[in-house]
């Protein structure tokens, strides 16, 4: 990025009122918006719940999470990227493409799989948006692969991905496993963006 174009891109980001509010609320990223109102509209967290946040980098979702699911409550945050502790959060730095990653996921569950297993997690964009839908359908491939080894019998899965011709199928692919399946656009997610997030309530195996 050129240096006139980086200094526009940052901004505008620093004119966001979310981006205000996350530094206000000292969330590390404005995503924890994105979660807090499909939270609010669908009653997600609460104490008590083991949580899985997977992409979790640099950490607003599971520091959120935290938050809700306390007493007695668990979260575990793994990204490749490294995560700056977060009170009430363990973690694990890995890929998730990586068995030993989801072997370490599945210790640290100890037999008590997931009340909710969640993902922000996106690859590198590459602005080519028919190749970034196909890395982003894959990735989600991959993470509610690993629903059978993390997420309890009516758990519940929400996800982000990007709108195109592959959401629909795999929208499709979730109800075969879910009991019901939402898609929502938090007001905090850019009109611009692709982004949208989709609920699997009621996992059944
Ligand atoms: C948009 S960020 C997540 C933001 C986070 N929800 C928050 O509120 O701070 C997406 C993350 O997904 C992670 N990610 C993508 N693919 C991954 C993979 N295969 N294994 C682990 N992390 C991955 C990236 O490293 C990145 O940190």
């Amino acid at each position: 990025m050129s240096r006139s174009r980086s200094r526009g891109w940052f901004q505008k980001h620093s004119r966001d009122t979310y981006v205000r509010q996350a530094q206000a609320a000292n969330y590390r990223a404005r995503s924890a918006f994105k979660l807090a109102e499909i939270d609010e509209r669908e009653k997600l967290f609460r104490p008590g719940q083991t949580i899985v946040d997977l992409g979790a980098a640099p950490g607003s979702w599971s520091q959120y999470v935290a938050e809700k699911v306390q007493p007695g409550g668990r979260v575990l945050a793994i990204d490749r990227l490294e995560i700056k502790p977060i009170d009430g959060v363990s973690l694990i730095h890995g890929d998730l493409e990586d068995p030993a990653v989801v072997e370490k996921i599945r210790d640290w569950l100890a037999g008590r799989p997931a009340d909710l297993v969640i993902s922000d997690a996106a690859p590198n964009l590459t602005g080519i948006a028919v190749t970034d839908q196909a890395n982003m359908a894959a990735l989600g491939r991959l993470l509610v692969g690993l629903c059978p080894a993390t997420l309890k019998p009516g758990g519940h899965f929400l996800i982000k991905l990007f709108q195109g011709d592959e959401l629909a199928a795999y929208v499709e692919e979730l109800r075969e496993h879910f009991r019901t399946v939402v898609t929502r656009k938090p007001a905090a997610s850019k009109d611009t963006s692709r982004e949208v997030y989709v609920l699997g309530r009621g996992y059944n195996v």
